[in-house]
């Protein structure tokens, strides 16, 4: 019998290309998403990559009683992979009590939930942005966290304190925390990539929304900063690498191979990029002249973090392998792909 592993946020970004990496392993997986940020038709495109149809509900993790009767129906979910929450920094800014309801009261629900069904453990989606500006770089897990710079960031800090304050308290379960850097790029399928509802936040799909023509210009926010071209520098890993890292997180917790009851891995390549650099690969590899202007800075943007991956490296028997240049590639591939579809 297959391993069952519930995938919140199946359908979103990370999500799916997560759910490939799953089936591919042998897991049997049940997605619950609420599609405020994706599609259904993401359920296709997943199936079209494995040949398994992933089971589907359409609910959202708030939803305590909704989420009851799903650990009900679905009977016998070993883990959890919690990738489900508001991720726009920015509208985090405008909106605190949405992203505080929805990232916290997701993850209490699936934590309340979770001994009553017998689940094992869980893997949590963090970030780099709980380190905010490292005074160390590459920054590693032994990093102070400092004050969060947004109502977001600040759910990332919480959440990861919620869930070592509950598993202390001596649940029978136990937690992997993975903190992400960038993520970009799509599967190489060009079956499943990022689609965000409405205009991006992130500097990847805005880049191949702008080559395409959706959107007219690309604003780089600030080439004032502290470094060599002045523009922000982070660590750009790629999508189908990142989703690796979940499969080898929930063997090792549902083997029983964890060292401590929480454990914390950054997920990022070890190389930290300007954005001028990833414009300038990007239209390196893609053949196509952005439109891009220099603008004033982000309110609330790092300056430069870039991670010390050798935890991950070591422990998990992972490496982070895509080059950037493949990664950019396969992001514009995917954007072509919308626009063969007609779909942007
Ligand atoms: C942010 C969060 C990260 C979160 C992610 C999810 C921080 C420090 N990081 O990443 O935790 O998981 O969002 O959404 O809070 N840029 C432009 N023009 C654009 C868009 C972006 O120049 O149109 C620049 C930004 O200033 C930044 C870089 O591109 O330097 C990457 O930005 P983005 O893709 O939004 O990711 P982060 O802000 O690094």
């Amino acid at each position: 019998m297959k391993t069952k592993i519930l995938v919140t946020g199946g359908t979103g970004y990370i999500g799916s290309h997560t759910v490939v990496e799953l089936q591919n392993a042998g897991y049997d997986v049940v997605i619950v998403d609420n599609l405020s940020n994706s599609s259904a038709d993401v359920v296709d495109g997943i199936e079209r990559i494995t040949g398994i149809r992933p089971a589907f509900e359409k609910l959202d993790c708030n939803d305590f009683e909704g989420m009851k009767a799903m650990f009900a129906k679905y009977e016998g979910i070993k883990g959890i992979i919690h990738f489900a929450a508001s991720k726009a920094v920015g509208e985090s800014v405008q909106k605190p009590l949405l992203y505080y309801r929805n990232n916290f009261v997701s993850l209490l629900n699936l934590l309340e939930l979770m001994p009553q069904f017998g689940v094992e453990g869980i893997v949590f989606s963090s970030s780099c942005t709980v380190y905010g500006q490292p005074d160390i770089l590459p920054v590693t897990e032994n990093a102070p966290i400092k004050p969060a710079m947004s109502p977001y960031g600040n759910t990332k800090q919480v959440c990861e304190e919620i869930i070592k304050d509950t598993i202390y308290s001596g649940v029978p379960y136990k937690s992997i925390i993975l903190r992400y850097f960038n993520p970009i790029g799509a599967h190489p399928s060009v079956e499943i990539g990022e689609l965000p509802n409405g205009v991006p936040q992130n500097l990847i799909p805005f880049v191949t929304q702008t080559a395409i023509g959706v959107r007219e210009k690309l604003s780089v926010y600030g080439d004032d900063y502290n470094t060599p071209d002045g523009s922000c520098i982070r660590d750009y890993i790629n999508v189908v690498d990142l989703s690796k890292a979940h499969v080898i997180a929930v063997d090792r917790m549902l083997q029983g191979k964890t060292k401590q009851d929480v454990e914390i891995f950054n997920l990022g390549t070890g190389r930290g990029l300007s954005v001028l650099e990833i414009l300038k690969t990007f239209e390196q590899v893609s053949g196509v002249k952005l439109n891009y202007q220099v603008v004033g800075r982000r309110d609330g943007d790092i300056e430069q973090v870039w991670a010390n991956p050798d935890w991950a490296n070591n422990e998990l028997g992972w490496t982070a392998k895509e080059t950037v240049e493949d990664t950019l590639l396969s992001a514009w591939k995917w954007q072509l792909k919308l626009r063969e579809k007609g779909i942007m």
